[in-house]
């Protein structure tokens, strides 16, 4: 029992409660804290090195049956693809998004065929999946340095003609991915928001045996 307690303690150890501005209840590994979505960005090229590492880590995300469908089309600043997808983001997005070094659309596939079978069967959890696997890119991309803000504000059917997305694949979000910038060349309404912001507390978020009845 000590000797488990000991090496317990010991992959503990890396556990931290603070990090930047953001304070865990429960000590977690600093990643989870230091990864916040940044929209100043500098628009330096990024190496299609990094762009495949953060692939990767979404690749090795869990799905159901492990039918991984989320699907990604990169363009970066300067291709026109970049533009073209720029053009398809909401109002409120396109002003920042425009220093991104790269946009990244997350689409998610739900029909599935299973090894073995013929016809395909529809994923429930598709987008839940691809949700997984945009964390994981996420937080490899914290890892390595860089910032990430995913998007919902944008117009699907531009986006859809911007990247031509097959029928069955649903876009989920255009990802903005750079290095972080100077706040001051935000859009002035922007500025006092680029900071880690804070989260609801655990205890209403996680219930031992039930939800409450206020959830
Ligand atoms: C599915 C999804 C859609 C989002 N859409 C937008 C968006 O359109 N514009 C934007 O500025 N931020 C958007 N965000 C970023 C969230 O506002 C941000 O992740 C949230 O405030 C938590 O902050 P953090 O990522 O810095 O921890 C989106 C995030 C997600 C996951």
């Amino acid at each position: 029992m000590d000797c488990l307690m000991t090496e317990i303690d010991a992959s503990l150890a890396h556990l931290v409660s603070l990090a930047g501005d953001r304070a865990a209840e429960t000590p977690v590994s600093a990643l989870f804290l230091h990864r916040w979505s940044a929209r100043a960005m500098t628009g330096e090229p990024i190496p299609e090195k990094v762009l495949f590492a953060l692939f990767e880590a979404a690749r090795y995300a869990p799905s159901a049956y492990n039918s991984q469908p989320w699907r990604f089309v990169y363009a970066r600043k300067g291709e026109e693809a970049f533009d073209a997808l720029l053009a398809a983001l909401s109002d409120s997005n396109r002003p920042w998004a425009r220093n991104a070094s790269a946009l990244i659309v997350v689409a998610s596939k739900a029909a599935f065929t299973p090894p073995g079978q013929e016809a395909p069967v529809h994923i429930g959890s598709a987008s839940f999946d691809t949700g997984a696997a945009w964390a994981s890119l996420a937080l490899q991309a914290a890892l390595l340095g860089w910032t990430t803000r995913a998007m919902a504000g944008f117009n699907a059917d531009k986006a859809r003609a911007a990247v031509r997305a097959p029928e069955g694949l649903k876009l989920e979000v255009v990802i903005a991915v750079g290095r972080r910038g100077d706040a001051d060349d935000l859009p002035p309404e922007k500025q006092a928001l680029e900071k880690p912001n804070a989260r609801r507390p655990l205890a209403r978020t996680a219930f031992a045996g039930a939800f409450p009845e206020e959830v």
